[in-house]
């Protein structure tokens, strides 16, 4: 028999800690999980579930193309989540505006955002994908669920966490009192315990970034990039390896592993377009955010701490910076100095 801590033990336990918890997040996040674990078979599946592969042939809000397991990841997670009797309304990458807890289902006091899949372009090749969520409270005095109840900064998450659907399953997740990971066991359904208190070394030698658009970005980020491509021999005085999965879920895992700097900067051709960044503050920079912070690192747009932004949309996108403190210090650092 496992020795490991369950996730439901562990979460009873810091429940216990808190004599005015009430159970309710704790009864959320087993809803959460049985979502991520229906998804992890469902991706795990591959070209074995033939119907659940390619495009959907249709658009998100924000012009991406969905894939077929986009469509069926979001359905997986509405389905297992919204009868709980926890939420008053959910918000996702892939439907236009927030959902409502149906008049069918008891409602609760909270908002959970999510991003069912997050680097769906991986799904093709085998490559790890996850499942991103960040969880506010309702305001006081809300009944009736709108987008701009959704519209809070990082700073009020409750909880966020992730799945990353890899070699193995892992959930990492955080309640503001540090960051865990559990590694599911597939024999049991149980998630186990497998990295208690996670934190991010301070330094790091190691970048993610995709370098591809280096012309289009502004020039503080050039500048970063190309001191460290001149590694040992350069301002920063040491050799740089570099890393880009293109699933946030991965990339971010990896940092907090073994440390690191993810970023996903401002370019001209969103300036263009008038759009902020790629990636979306609500359920992509906020949750992650938090968790990196709660690890001892730090997430910034370059300009300034990504859960202090006040959101103004649903899908706002945001430039990311986060990772091992002393290196995006540097960056931001950067930003300041242009
Ligand atoms: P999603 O699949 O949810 O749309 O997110 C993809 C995001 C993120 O996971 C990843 O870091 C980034 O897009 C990759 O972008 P590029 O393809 O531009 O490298
Ligand atoms: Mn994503
Ligand atoms: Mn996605």
């Amino acid at each position: 028999m496992s020795q490991r801590t369950s996730f439901y033990k562990f979460i009873s336990e810091e429940q216990r800690e808190h004599p005015f918890a009430s159970g309710k997040l704790t009864g959320l996040l087993l809803e959460v999980l049985s979502a991520c674990k229906k998804i992890a078979h469902l991706t795990g599946n591959g070209e074995l579930a033939n119907e659940a592969m390619g495009s959907a042939g249709s658009e998100n809000v924000q012009g991406e193309t969905q894939k077929k397991l986009d469509i069926l990841s979001n359905d997986l997670f509405i389905e297992s989540t919204e009868w709980c009797g926890y939420l008053a309304g959910m918000a996702s990458e892939e439907m236009d505006h927030c959902r409502q807890i149906p008049a069918v289902f008891p409602r609760g006091r909270y908002l959970i955002t999510f991003d069912p899949l997050d680097g769906s372009s991986n799904i093709d090749i085998n490559v790890s994908v996850g499942t991103i969520f960040s969880i506010l409270e309702l305001p006081e005095g809300v009944e009736d669920v709108k987008d701009e109840h959704f519209l809070q900064s990082g700073a009020k998450q409750v909880c966020a966490g992730y799945c990353l659907y890899g070699t193995s399953t892992m959930l990492v997740l955080t309640t503001g009192r540090g960051v865990n990971g559990f590694t599911l066991d597939p024999s049991t359904g149980d998630f186990l315990l497998t990295m208690p208190d996670i934190k991010i070394p301070v330094d790091t030698n190691e970048y993610s970034i995709n370098q591809s658009y280096s012309r289009h970005w502004q020039p503080p980020m050039k500048r970063y990039i190309d001191e460290c491509l001149q590694g040992a021999d350069g301002p920063l005085g040491k050799d740089y390896n570099m890393r880009w999965v293109a699933s946030m879920v991965a990339d971010v895992h990896r940092l907090l592993c073994r440390g690191g700097i993810f970023m996903y900067p401002m370019d001209q051709r969103m300036e263009a377009k008038g759009v902020g960044g790629k990636l979306r503050l609500l359920y992509e920079a906020n949750p992650m955010s938090f968790i990196v912070e709660q690890a001892g690192g730090m997430a910034s747009t370059g300009y300034e701490r990504i859960m202090d932004i006040e959101p103004t949309a649903l899908h706002q996108r945001v430039p990311v910076v986060l990772g091992s403190s002393n290196e995006v210090e540097r960056v931001v650092g950067y930003h300041r100095q242009a």
